[in-house]
C-alpha cells in the first residue's frame, strides 16, 4: 500500500463545509494518506495580496496531488477595495488562483464526468453518462488580453482586417481584445486523453465539440488534429464532430446518444456546466485538473457565500472529486467503493440535502455515505 501526501485546500465559503464532509468519507475508506492544509482564496488576497501564496505552491510540489474546495473571486473594483489598506498602493493585480494552478502545474486536462445516478430526483433523464474532456491551459482563458488596444497590435490588426470599422474609427481605449490561443500540441494531447479514456472505459465514440466552419483557424486546428489522431491511433473508435451551438440542443434532446466529448477551454466550460445540470447540477459536478505529474481535484461549484458555514450544501460533488482522485492514484478498489456508496445513498433516497428536496446536512450526507463503505 502506498502512503500519499495530499494537499488539502478548502478555500473560501462552503469550500470548508464540503471538504469537512469529504474528510469523514475518506477517513472511512482508510486511505493511507496525510492531508496537508494549504491556504488558497480570497482571504489571502485581502490579507497578503496573493490568493495563492508561494508557501501553498511549495506544499503542492511536495504532494502527490491536491483536493480543493472552492474560492471566492470578485471583479476588479471589489478586489482593489477589499485589499488590506497597507497593500492598496502597491499595484497588486488579482489573478485567478485556479487558472494559475492549471498553468503552473500544466494541468492540461479538465475531466468532468456527468453521470445520472439512479434515483437522483434531479436527473434530467435516467441513464445519462457524459464525460467532458476540456482543454485546460489555452484558448480564451490563456490570459492574453489587451485593453486599451496597444498601438503596434492595432496596426497589425488593421492591416489584417481592413474591413473592420472599429480599428479605423474607435479609440484604442474603446477596444478590448482577448486572444484565442490554440496550439497543435495542446490540441493533440487533450484529444488523445479523450480517446484513451473512451478506449479504457468502453465508450463507443468520441465527440469533438467545436465550431470549425466559422472559427476556421483555432477550431480548425483542433479539428484537423483530432481527425489525424482518430485515424492514426484509434481506428476502432469513431470521431464524431458537432458544432458547439448545435450540441447544446442535441444534449437536451438526446442526452443518451453521447458519451465522451472533447473540446477547447471555453466551450468546455460551458458544455460541462450544461452536462452537469442534466445530472443534478452543482451539488453533483466534480472535476479533475490533470497533468502528466500532478492533479488537482475539485467540485465545480464556487464558494456560495450565502450558505457558507451552514453545513447545508450538497457535498456529493466533492465526494465525486475524491473518487476521481482515487482513480488517478490507481486506488481503484477504494474509488469503486466510494462511488458505490454514493450511488447507494442516492438510490435509497432517505438522505437528501436541500438541493435534492431534503433537509439533511452536509455532515449527515457524509455519514450516510460513510456507513455504506
Ligand atoms: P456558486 O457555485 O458558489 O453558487 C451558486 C449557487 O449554486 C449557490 O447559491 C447554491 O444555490 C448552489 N450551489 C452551489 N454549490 C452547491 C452545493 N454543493 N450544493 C447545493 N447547492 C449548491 O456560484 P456563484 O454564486 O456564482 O459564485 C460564488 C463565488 O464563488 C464567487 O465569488 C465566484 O467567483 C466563486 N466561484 C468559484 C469557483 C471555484 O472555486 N471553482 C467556481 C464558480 C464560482
Ligand atoms: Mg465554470
Amino acid at each position: 500500500m502506498t502512503h500519499y501526501r495530499i494537499a488539502w485546500m478548502p478555500g473560501d465559503g462552503i469550500g470548508h463545509d464540503v471538504m469537512n464532509a469529504t474528510r469523514i468519507v475518506l477517513d472511512k475508506l482508510a486511505l493511507d494518506a496525510e492531508y496537508i492544509p494549504a491556504d488558497i482564496g480570497w482571504e489571502f488576497w485581502c490579507s497578503e495580496g496573493d490568493p495563492l501564496p508561494q508557501r501553498t505552491i511549495d506544499i503542492m510540489k511536495d504532494c502527490d496531488c491536491a483536493l480543493f474546495g472552492a474560492i471566492t473571486s470578485k471583479p476588479k473594483q471589489e478586489a482593489d477595495a477589499e485589499l488590506s489598506p497597507d497593500l492598496q498602493s502597491r499595484g497588486l493585480v488579482y489573478r485567478s488562483p485556479i487558472v494559475r494552478l492549471r498553468q503552473l502545474f500544466d494541468l492540461y486536462v479538465n475531466l468532468r464526468p456527468c453521470k445520472a445516478y439512479p434515483g437522483n430526483p434531479l436527473n434530467y433523464r435516467e441513464g445519462i453518462d457524459l464525460v467532458v474532456f476540456r482543454e485546460n491551459t489555452e484558448d480564451l482563458y490563456s490570459g492574453v488580453e489587451f485593453h486599451p488596444l496597444p498601438l503596434d497590435l492595432r496596426a497589425a490588426l488593421e492591416a489584417h482586417s481592413p474591413g473592420m470599422k472599429a480599428f479605423k474609427e474607435d479609440s484604442s481605449e474603446d477596444i478590448a481584445i482577448s486572444c484565442r490561443v490554440v496550439t497543435r500540441r495542446g490540441s493533440r494531447r487533450i484529444v488523445r486523453k479523450a480517446f484513451e479514456y473512451a478506449q479504457q472505459h468502453g465508450y463507443k465514440a468520441v465527440t469533438l465539440v467545436e465550431k470549425p466552419n466559422v472559427i476556421r483557424e483555432t477550431s480548425g486546428l483542433i479539428t484537423r488534429e483530432a481527425r489525424k489522431i482518430a485515424a492514426d491511433e484509434f481506428p476502432t473508435i469513431p470521431l464524431w464532430e458537432a458544432n458547439v451551438d448545435a450540441m447544446m440542443m442535441w444534449l437536451i434532446k438526446n442526452p443518451l446518444d453521447y458519451g465522451v466529448m472533447v473540446t477547447t477551454n471555453m466551450f468546455g466550460d460551458i458544455l460541462s456546466d450544461l452536462a452537469a445540470q442534466l445530472v443534478g447540477g452543482l451539488g453533483f459536478a466534480s472535476s479533475g485538473n490533470i497533468g502528466d505529474d500532478f492533479a488537482v481535484f475539485e467540485p465545480t461549484h464556487g464558494s456560495a457565500p450565502k450558505y457558507a458555514g451552514q453545513n447545508k450544501v450538497n457535498p456529493i460533488a466533492t465526494f465525486l472529486a475524491a473518487k476521481l482522485m482515487l482513480d488517478w492514484l490507481s486506488e481503484k478498489e477504494k474509488a469503486d467503493a466510494l462511488e458505490h456508496a454514493i450511488a447507494g445513498v442516492i438510490a435509497e433516497g432517505k438522505t437528501r440535502t436541500y438541493d435534492m428536496g431534503g433537509s439533511h446536512t452536509s455532515t449527515q450526507m457524509a455519514e450516510a455515505v460513510a456507513d455504506r463503505i
